[in-house]
């Protein structure tokens, strides 16, 4: 007999059963199902909803059951349809019939959505912690390596000479950003459903407050129509878990290329690469590939659940069920992309004598343009002047810096031989000390922001 089955003359067909059951995947809502029961049960019996005799009795139950789930001792039945019943049917029969009292004042769809909630709340935090721990990771190789110098990139041609901790910190930067729309979810989504029952409120003397109090919520949802509807919830996880692997998929990309021997910037560890199953020399970033390939299945999770929820009725369709597999294949894989990530940076190598060895003196055209412009000359011709000369050695097969003197000089640069002599990398990066520059000052400038940063993050 189905719980809900009082109305029903017949058994559910087999079919149906495989079709509606929800079992094999929201089993992963166990903890905090359990959870959020034991509060709902505890505020029962200090209601007077329900005996305290019996809240003690089902709460002792739910624990047992608790314990059971946290050690992966349950045995979830496709019968019971999902969690919430497998676990009600799982307490009656631990405690007998008193167990059926546990559903009183509340119904699935309002403890679905805590259910959900906390799970969404818990799963934020931990991959909170992963991208600080990757901040960590990535702000100590910046400092490690302060000094190090390579070629900075616009459209994957050498553009600039940046320092290496420059690059890195830019991702610092990044995650930094992705964390706080982590903490902007977490603000925004914390209030309790439960008490708004179906749709119309509970009609018992439900005191919500304490349920939220005990479960770790900030207050309790203002309307109990949107409270068992709304999906927005999900949708920003999805959207922001989508934006992290987003984020990473891009240093994953950079990561690919500089792993090439073209570039040759980078050596993964062989414990974050593989091999070719023909080709016996190859050893591939199969780990950054994954990363950037991955990504692309979040904003898959993300158009499943807004197109699932896109013109759903108010209040609650049973539609509503599939909102939780995109989520779980999500956090799953956000978490593994954010480990990956730090694990394979802490053990790569990046070859500083190659980054250099690559650097063009086309990466000082830049340079010597603002140097015409300090003699006076407008950035407009001066600009004219330096293109004419690096596309002159580019028809000559040679560097900007190789034509000579005379060269220089009829393109219109004064002081030719000053001017060759100030045009370093040095010279170039030491001129960037702007906040938020490559300058060395504003590297350390950026050092100082990344702690302080990290210390509000760890707070
Ligand atoms: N398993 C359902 C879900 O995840 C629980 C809510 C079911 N509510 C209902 N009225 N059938 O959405």
């Amino acid at each position: 007999m189905k719980l809900w089955g009082g109305r029903f003359a017949k058994e559910t067909s087999q079919l149906m059963d495989d079709f509606h059951s929800s079992i094999s995947f929201d089993s992963r809502l166990a903890v905090q199902d359990i959870t959020g029961s034991i509060a709902h049960a505890r505020m029962l019996g200090q209601q007077g909803i329900i005996a305290k005799e019996d809240s003690e009795k089902i709460i002792a139950g739910l624990k047992t059951i608790l314990e059971d789930a946290i050690m992966g001792n349950i045995e979830f039945s496709p019968h019971d349809e999902d969690i919430h019943m497998n676990v009600e049917v799982l307490l009656t029969n631990k405690i007998g019939a008193v167990g059926k009292k546990l559903h009183t004042g509340r119904s699935r769809n309002d403890q679905v959505c805590t259910d959900f909630k906390l799970y969404m709340r818990h799963r934020a935090t931990e991959i909170r912690a992963l991208e600080v721990s990757l901040m960590e990771t990535v702000l100590d190789l910046a400092k490690k390596y302060f000094g190090k110098m390579m070629p900075g990139y616009t459209h994957l041609q050498q553009a600039q000479p940046i320092y290496f901790s420059h690059y890195l910190m830019s991702m610092f930067f990044a995650v930094s950003r992705d964390v706080k729309r982590l903490d902007n979810f977490l603000e925004l989504h914390s209030e309790l459903p439960l008490g708004s029952g179906a749709m119309a409120g509970s009609a018992f003397p439900y005191h919500r407050a304490l349920v939220a109090k005990e479960l770790g919520f900030n207050g309790v949802s203002p309307n109990s129509i949107d409270a068992v509807s709304h999906r927005d919830m999900m949708l920003e996880f999805e959207a922001d878990l989508a934006i992290i692997a987003n984020t990473m998929s891009r240093y994953a990309e950079d990561f690919v290329n500089w792993s090439t021997s073209e570039f040759g910037y980078l050596t993964l560890h062989d414990a974050f690469s593989s091999g070719s199953s023909m080709m016996p020399q190859k050893k591939n970033p199969d780990s950054m590939e994954l990363i950037r390939g991955k990504s692309g299945r979040m904003l898959g999770n993300f158009s499943a659940l807004y197109t699932l929820v896109k013109g759903a009725p108010l209040s609650y369709s049973r539609d509503l069920q599939e909102d939780k597999e995109p989520v779980f294949d999500s956090v799953h894989n956000v978490k593994v992309i954010l480990r990956v990530m730090k694990e394979a940076l802490e053990s790569a190598r990046f070859n500083f004598d190659k980054m250099h060895a690559k650097m063009l003196p086309a990466l000082l055209a830049t340079d010597l343009a603002d140097l015409l412009v300090e003699s006076g000359v407008p950035f407009r011709d001066a600009h004219h002047v330096v293109g004419s000369l690096v596309g002159e050695a580019a028809r000559q097969g040679l560097e900007f810096t190789d034509l000579s003197d005379e060269a220089w000089a009829s393109a219109g640069v004064p002081n030719v031989s000053q001017m060759k002599k100030t045009l370093t990398f040095e010279y170039s990066v030491s001129r960037r000390n702007i906040e938020g520059g490559t300058g060395p000052k504003s590297v350390k400038q950026q050092f100082v922001k990344a702690d302080a940063i990290l210390k509000k993050f760890k707070k």
